[in-house]
């Protein structure tokens, strides 16, 4: 077998196509998904928080919360974020690969964009730059498909950053992979002089090196470039290809008029010191054109700091047969060197290289492909210099009618997978449908993030660290999960709902601080948040005086106290309805103090958010405690509790209703309205309720956020084993099946909160359904065959307000109405 794949590659040599032996072979993934890079290897910038540190970056791993996410939204200009793997040695790096934050559903942030920026000693960074110039690589489209890009050129570097770009603020998360295999070359700069202009009659031949990435200005310093990018040109330098770029691209050229001397030196330095076996130059010889291979070549070597006195000195025969490119193999007679020195002699007006390797002690590719002792350097198998012996010759013959046979069988195949393909798909489409409802409790599980499960599979898939990936398409996408491939989820999370797509990318954030649901941070008004202007003042503790606990959470509790002075620290702006001397009613939310530094940094951020937030609907931030622990935010507090709690004293008894009709279509238009307010702001509340409403005098509403928090309301949340605590009945169907939070899908929740309000909160929504049946109900939307269940239309209920509650409850996002609409709509 090993004969054979030596033929194999014999064959491949023989074969007159464009070489791209480095680009084709170096396609392993290099171990953030097989694990083979350390954590401690993968940094970054910053990170949101402890479960989305740098190293969950990892492409198709779902541990912590599902990938990489940096502290603050990335802004369209600035690349401060980035997520930088150390690959603790030099790599040829041919191809990456992206993915965004899924967590089983509940993420959905991914980089559309992303640049690249690399580095051989950590200190100079580069940024790469495709053929044509452009630095910008177009990530992902959704939170689950990975991405693989082609590096056209190939990056050599240990240190990789990965920079989400954006063109507008927005909330990002990656996942990554790098393919390639490690540089055994060794090389690590060559300085040369600048290539050439070649000026022929018909056109001008541009031989500069374009993809240097060191300095250039009257030679080339520190940089790799077109001499190491693994494509070799092609043996008429006029032409140009692939690239659509101009002719000679592929080659870098001198000619003999700016070099008195006769040669061209070439300087190439090395990661350490090696054992060289040989160096081969891929050199064009188009004598027409007077363009020949070198006359002579005489290298020095540099061992520690000093230059070896005598140099090696090699004459290859001049050819004036042959007009191929080729490689020309230079012996380098097992030489010690950190660095070589070699002056190319002309042989005639021009000298075009196109690569130069060099082969060294280690530098084996340890491959099944490339066994070592084949007598052919393994990296070079397309060496056409190299002459097939006469022994080879019939092991190829053999080899040949084997390989015909092998293909013909993997025609064969081929062709018998794409029927069954096609057979299994229509099964599958008929099969899809029914087993949603089964696949849909198993969906719900996932978003829990179910680390056991999670990692066996991702066990399964690390195996291939040795399974390249070949597609050498600019785009080769992988589907993830059989959710993605419905046609209608597809479609469904490729649309806009009227909110911003931006809106939607944001992180979720289930469980406050205090276990209570924060304002989800869409990330254009972060930028609003990070102002200056945000005036909150700090509040003595002392001045408060507790009087009952509303609720508590994980990491907090929230009190119900009264506050002495409080005027004095407010804005004017803001009015209290009480004079000046009588204490005010507050809520004060308190961290405990053993909380980790993630819960006292998402705190931090709850009262960035909520000190922007100034609408007479929404409950106002008045003050905080942040100087010492307890960390306080004190807000707001109605006397009248909550609407959940007020609805139900006022309980129409008998055909009494101590509430008029429209008294509640009062409060619900104040809802209405603070939500239209939440919304122009792109802010989602994801947890729209009447317990999160609070009742002040003459039924003023105020939309607050604590009801998670209170274990009078625990029935209303659905928990699911490990983390997320959703409020389901409230939640849209794509909210539940996508993950996804927008304003629509608050104008669903406000649908049912409306309903809550009409039914005086005596029952739960959907209160004869259990938590699973609710889900199965969500999958009933999501089908949309007439099986679903709608919420009935409550005793006392005007049909006008049904209708509303009906709209919210459409199942596409954009049939819904906006808060607007529906303020007006109650207010009429
Ligand atoms: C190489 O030449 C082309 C064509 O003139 C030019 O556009 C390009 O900037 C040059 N590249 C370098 C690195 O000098
Ligand atoms: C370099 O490698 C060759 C072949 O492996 C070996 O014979 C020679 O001793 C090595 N040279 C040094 C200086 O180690
Ligand atoms: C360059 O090469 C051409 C062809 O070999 C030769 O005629 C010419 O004299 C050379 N010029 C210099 C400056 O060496
Ligand atoms: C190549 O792989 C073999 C086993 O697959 C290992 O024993 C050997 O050390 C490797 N050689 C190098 C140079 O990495």
């Amino acid at each position: 077998l090993k004969s054979c794949s030596l033929a194999l590659l014999l064959v491949i040599s023989l074969l007159p196509v464009l070489v791209k032996y480095r680009m084709s072979v170096c396609r392993y993934p290099l171990g953030m998904s097989g694990g083979q890079i350390q954590d401690e290897d993968i940094s970054a910038s910053s990170q949101w928080s402890e479960s989305t540190a740098a190293r969950y970056g990892r492409l198709d791993f779902e541990e912590g919360d599902g990938a990489w996410c940096p502290e603050i939204t990335v802004e369209p200009d600035s690349l401060k974020e980035f997520l930088q793997i150390d690959l603790r040695s030099l790599h040829f790096i041919t191809l990456v690969g992206t993915q965004g934050r899924h967590a089983g559903g509940i993420g959905n942030e991914f980089a559309q964009m992303y640049k690249i920026k690399y580095s051989r000693d950590g200190s100079r960074w580069i940024s790469w730059r495709n053929r044509q110039g452009k630095q910008v690589i177009e990530g992902n489209r959704n939170a689950y498909d990975i991405v693989l890009k082609d590096l056209e050129p190939p990056i050599i570097a240990r240190f990789v950053r990965f920079m989400p770009v954006t063109d507008h603020s927005m909330n990002v998360c990656m996942r990554v992979e790098l393919y390639g295999c490690e540089w055994l070359d060794g090389l690590v700069s060559y300085n040369a002089p600048a290539g050439e202009q070649m000026n022929l009659p018909s056109h001008p031949v541009y031989v500069n090196d374009t993809v240097y990435d060191g300095a250039v200005i009257h030679s080339m310093t520190e940089g790799l470039g077109q001499l190491t990018d693994g494509v070799c040109g092609l043996d008429d330098f006029t032409q140009s290809h692939v690239y659509n770029v101009w002719p000679g691209y592929d080659y870098v050229g001198w000619s003999n008029e700016s070099f008195p001397s006769g040669f061209v030196e070439i300087m190439f330095e090395f990661d350490r010191t090696r054992n060289f076996t040989t160096m081969k130059v891929h050199c064009n010889n188009m004598f027409s054109q007077h363009v020949k291979a070198f006359r002579q070549v005489v290298c020095y070597f540099r061992s520690e700091s000093d230059w070896e006195a005598s140099p090696l000195s090699f004459s290859p025969v001049v050819d004036e047969k042959n007009p191929s490119a080729r490689f020309v193999t230079v012996n380098l007679a097992n030489h010690m060197a950190s660095a070589i020195k070699c002056q190319f002699y002309f042989a005639d007006a021009w000298m075009l290289f196109s690569e130069i390797t060099f082969q060294s002690d280690t530098a084996m590719y340890n491959t099944t492909l490339a066994p070592p002792k084949t007598g052919l350097t393994p990296n070079t198998p397309d060496d056409p210099t190299h002459k097939v012996d006469d022994s080879n010759t019939r092991i190829l013959i053999g080899c040949l009618v084997a390989i015909i046979f092998i293909l013909v069988a993997i025609i064969v195949i081929i062709l018998w997978r794409q029927v069954w393909q096609k057979m299994l798909e229509k099964a599958s489409r008929r099969m899809l449908d029914d087993e949603l409802t089964a696949s849909l409790s198993i969906q719900s599980e996932t978003f829990a993030y179910n680390h056991n499960q999670s990692s066996t599979t991702s066990e399964q898939e690390s195996n291939s660290t040795y399974e390249r990936i070949f597609p050498l398409g600019p785009d080769y996408q992988e589907p993830s999960r059989l959710i993605c491939k419905l046609p209608e989820f597809a479609q469904s999370s490729e649309e806009p709902d009227g909110v911003p797509h931006y809106a939607e990318a944001d992180i979720v954030n289930l469980q406050g601080v205090t276990g209570s649901n924060t304002y989800a941070i869409p990330a254009v008004t972060m930028d609003l948040l990070s102002g200056k202007d945000v005036v909150v003042e700090e509040f003595p503790r002392k001045l408060l005086t507790f009087k009952e606990k509303l609720g508590e959470g994980q990491f907090g509790e929230v009190h119900l106290c009264e506050a002495e002075g409080m005027q004095e620290f407010m804005n004017k702006e803001f009015l209290f309805d009480i004079p000046e001397d009588q204490p005010v009613l507050v809520a004060v939310k308190m961290l405990r103090s053993d909380a980790n530094k993630n819960a006292r940094n998402d705190f931090l951020k709850e009262i960035k958010i909520m000190s922007r937030l100034k609408d007479p609907n929404i409950i106002r931030l008045l003050a905080v405690c942040i100087y010492s622990d307890p960390l306080c935010m004190i807000t707001e507090y109605m006397e009248n509790g909550d609407l959940n709690q007020f609805l139900s004293r006022h309980e129409p008894e008998g055909q009494l209703a101590l509430l008029s009709n429209a008294n509640l279509c009062h409060m619900a238009a104040q809802i209405a309205s603070g939500m239209k307010y939440l919304s122009s702001l792109n802010f989602v509340h994801r947890d729209l309720a009447t317990r999160n409403c609070l009742v002040g005098k003459n039924y003023t509403i105020k939309i607050a956020d604590f009801g998670m928090s209170r274990n009078l309301y625990s029935g209303d949340y659905y928990r699911i084993q490990g983390r997320a605590v959703l409020p389901i009945r409230w939640m849209s169907w794509e909210s539940i099946l996508l993950g996804k939070f927008t304003t629509a899908s608050d104008v669903w929740a406000f649908g049912v909160t409306l309903w809550e309000i009409l039914n005086f909160c005596k029952e739960q929504p959907y209160s004869q359904l259990t938590d699973e049946q609710v889900i199965e109900n969500t999958g009933e939307f999501f089908r949309d065959q007439k099986r679903q269940i709608y919420l009935p239309q409550p005793v006392l209920c005007p049909d006008s307000l049904y209708k509303i509650m009906l709209s919210c409850w459409r199942r596409n996002t954009k049939e819904r109405p906006s808060f607007q609409e529906i303020h007006r709509a109650l207010l009429d």
